[in-house]
């Protein structure tokens, strides 16, 4: 899966259908045993999960504000981090790089990682509300440098914990 998630950057945009459309992903091993750290630089900024989670502290949600109220989690906007950053390390270049595209009102140009195929319908918030942590669909991501995608995102997958959770499995919960 960190070769998936490499290609996808390597790639760009035209990337992110295949990771998308990868049927025959082979499943992966449980993700708290997966240690994939991807290359920040890969990224438009050499933003650090691990920094921002667990050294200084700052809840997921802070970040990914959406994920409670609505289908996707959102990537924080470059006002998020101005908010900080205005002050915090404000002469450091990757830190430039930040206040750039935000004096120049621009947003930063992050490359998407995850990516279901469009006649797949999912939404966040059923799953924060039931209690589902963001860690089980996504690994220590407080680990991560820049954030990889470390489960298959197949139907097998989705469906097996819906088995074991006792959710919804009907096709058209999870197909238009
Ligand atoms: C819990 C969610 C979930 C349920 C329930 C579910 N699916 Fe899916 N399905 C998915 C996801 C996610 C994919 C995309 C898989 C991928 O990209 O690897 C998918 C893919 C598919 C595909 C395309 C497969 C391919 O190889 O391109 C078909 C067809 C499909 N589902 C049919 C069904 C049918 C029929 C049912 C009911 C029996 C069903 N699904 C129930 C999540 C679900
Ligand atoms: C300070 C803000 C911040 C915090 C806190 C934060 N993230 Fe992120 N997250 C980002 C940014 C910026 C990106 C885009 C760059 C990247 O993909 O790494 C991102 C990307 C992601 C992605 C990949 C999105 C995609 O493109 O598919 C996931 C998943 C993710 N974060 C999960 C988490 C989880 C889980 C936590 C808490 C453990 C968390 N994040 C905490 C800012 C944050
Ligand atoms: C709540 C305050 C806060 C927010 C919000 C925040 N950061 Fe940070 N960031 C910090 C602090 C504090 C450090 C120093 C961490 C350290 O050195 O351990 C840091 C370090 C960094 C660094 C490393 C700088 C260097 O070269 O040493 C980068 C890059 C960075 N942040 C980018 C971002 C981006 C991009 C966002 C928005 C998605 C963001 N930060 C949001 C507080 C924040
Ligand atoms: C049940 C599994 C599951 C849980 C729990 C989950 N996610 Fe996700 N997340 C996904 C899937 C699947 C995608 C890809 C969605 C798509 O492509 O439409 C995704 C996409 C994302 C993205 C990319 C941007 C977006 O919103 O599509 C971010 C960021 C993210 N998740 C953060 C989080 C955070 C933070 C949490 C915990 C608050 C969390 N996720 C909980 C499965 C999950
Ligand atoms: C780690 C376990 C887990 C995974 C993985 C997971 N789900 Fe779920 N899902 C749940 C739980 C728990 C609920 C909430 C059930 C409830 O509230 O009754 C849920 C609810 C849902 C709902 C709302 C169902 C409804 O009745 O309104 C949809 C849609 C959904 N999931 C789609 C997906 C898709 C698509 C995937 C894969 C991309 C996925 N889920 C992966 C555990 C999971």
């Amino acid at each position: 899966m960190a070769l998936l998630s490499a290609l996808a950057i390597w790639l760009g945009g035209g990337a992110y259908v295949m990771l998308g459309a990868q049927p025959e992903a082979p499943e992966e091993p449980p993700s708290a045993e997966t240690e994939t750290v991807a290359d920040a630089t890969e990224q438009p900024i050499a933003f650090s999960h691990e920094h921002h989670v667990t050294e200084i502290g700052i809840e997921c949600q802070f970040c990914h504000a959406y994920a409670r109220r609505g289908p996707v989690a959102g990537i924080p906007p470059v006002q998020t981090c101005a908010g900080c950053h205005e002050v915090v390390l404000n002469e450091e270049p990757e830190i430039l790089k930040v206040l750039d595209y935000w004096e120049n009102e621009e947003p930063i140009p992050w490359v998407r990682v995850h990516n279901l195929p469009d006649y797949v319908r999912f939404s966040h918030k059923p799953h924060i509300r039931a209690g589902v942590n963001c860690a089980d669909c996504h690994g220590d991501v407080g680990s991560m440098e820049a954030a990889v995608q470390v489960e298959s995102l197949s139907m097998g997958w989705c469906v097996t914990c819906h088995e074991e959770q006792d959710a919804n499995k009907d096709c058209l919960v999870c197909h238009y």
